[in-house]
């Protein structure tokens, strides 16, 4: 062996999302800023999960916007910095090994461990779904992410508390695999970020979609002020001359400066003047709507860059996830080998033969 320094190779990052259209600011604060950190020293795979949307979403209308909803978060990924040169974006539906390595994982589990997680109810429960119309494909959800997971033979998945479960299940499976079948997979681990999660700009629930409160990082200046101007602050304070409490965890304009604006002497002042009852409203919205187009406007510019250039953003998918299906062929044929079902192992190739000679 060689005793000079030899690159170590890198650790095996992947995560993603299902393709709802626009991110927000909580998606950047919660996870897309911490990917732009991983890219340099983690080899980095994006999945764009389309095929997770079917589990609440399978109607024909639902796949129809399946299309404008991936490219708006192809658009926010590349417009916060992810970078294709050095990290791989793929769409999940386009890997045929994804759909093969969660069948086989659908045996190594049990249902009762499926249905007793929370998170499969309160999927269910968001898209209206009871017990009598339950999809045997939404009880699924989390062995498919463990095909996501496993397929590039990933060590690090970065995701949310809402998801720890899931991948501490694609640990289960994967140790199982390894020890019925040989060593094929690593053990991944989840990177569960300890920021605390965003508020919408109504304070109470979490920045979402769908409960109208988010502020979008496509969002235009005028847009960002306007919201920022329906933010809620301190309810006490009917005039600016009262005095009142930015700390109140609620005081969601504060709690937005605290993150948003880099100049923390303009911060504190504000705060002091705020207590004391010696500043308006409108006067700490107007700097934060500053703030928040100061941190969006470089955002915006790539993302305008990209959004001229529709066939750019689809090179960059198939590059991708050609990419990602180099990686999934060669961790089906570990797969199939230390399984060695006859039927995978010898008829299957002999067939794909046969249909390659008479295409
Ligand atoms: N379950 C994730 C979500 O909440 C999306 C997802 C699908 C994912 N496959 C994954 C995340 C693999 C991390 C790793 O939207």
């Amino acid at each position: 062996m060689s005793t000079s320094t030899q690159p170590t190779k890198k650790l095996r990052v992947l995560t993603g999302d299902r393709p709802t259209g626009k991110l927000h600011l909580g998606h950047y604060v919660g996870s897309l800023k911490n990917r732009v950190a991983l890219q340099d020293k983690y080899e980095c795979f994006f999945i764009i999960a389309d095929l997770h949307t079917l589990t609440t979403k399978p109607r024909k209308e639902d796949i129809a916007k399946l299309r404008e909803n991936i490219r708006e978060m192809v658009l926010d990924y590349l417009a916060v910095g992810i970078d294709p040169e050095k990290s791989t974006i793929f769409v999940q539906s386009a890997i045929p090994e994804t759909y093969e390595l969660n069948l086989i994982f659908e045996m190594l589990i049990t249902l009762p461990r499926l249905t007793r997680l929370p998170s499969i109810k309160d999927m269910a429960r968001a898209a209206n779904i009871d017990e009598d119309t339950l999809p045997f494909g939404l009880v699924g959800y989390p062995v498919l992410q463990a095909a996501d997971i496993l397929l590039p033979r990933a060590h690090l998945v970065p995701v949310g508390k809402d998801n720890e479960a899931h991948v501490e299940l694609t640990r289960e499976i994967a140790r199982r695999f390894n020890r019925w079948y040989g060593e094929v997979f690593p053990l991944p681990k989840a990177l569960i970020g300890e920021v605390p999660t965003l508020m919408g700009i109504y304070g109470k629930a979490k920045m979402s979609k769908s409960l109208n409160n988010a502020i979008f990082l496509s969002d235009s200046p005028e847009e960002v002020q306007a919201k920022v101007m329906r933010m809620y602050t301190d309810p006490t304070r009917t005039r600016p001359d009262i005095p009142g409490d930015p700390d109140k965890p609620s005081n969601v304009v504060f709690r937005y400066h605290e993150i948003f604006n880099p100049d923390k002497d303009e911060v504190e002042e504000l705060k002091e003047r705020y207590r004391q009852g010696k500043v308006g409203d409108v006067e700490v919205k107007k700097r934060l709507a500053r703030a928040l187009n100061a941190f969006l406007d470089p955002i915006r510019e790539r993302r305008a860059y990209y959004a001229q250039r529709p066939d750019l953003i689809e090179d960059i998918l198939i590059e991708g996830t050609r990419r990602m299906r180099e990686e999934a062929r060669e961790t089906m044929a570990l797969v199939h080998e230390a399984m060695g079902m006859y039927g995978v192992t010898e008829i299957r190739p002999r067939v794909e033969a046969l249909l390659r000679r008479s295409a």
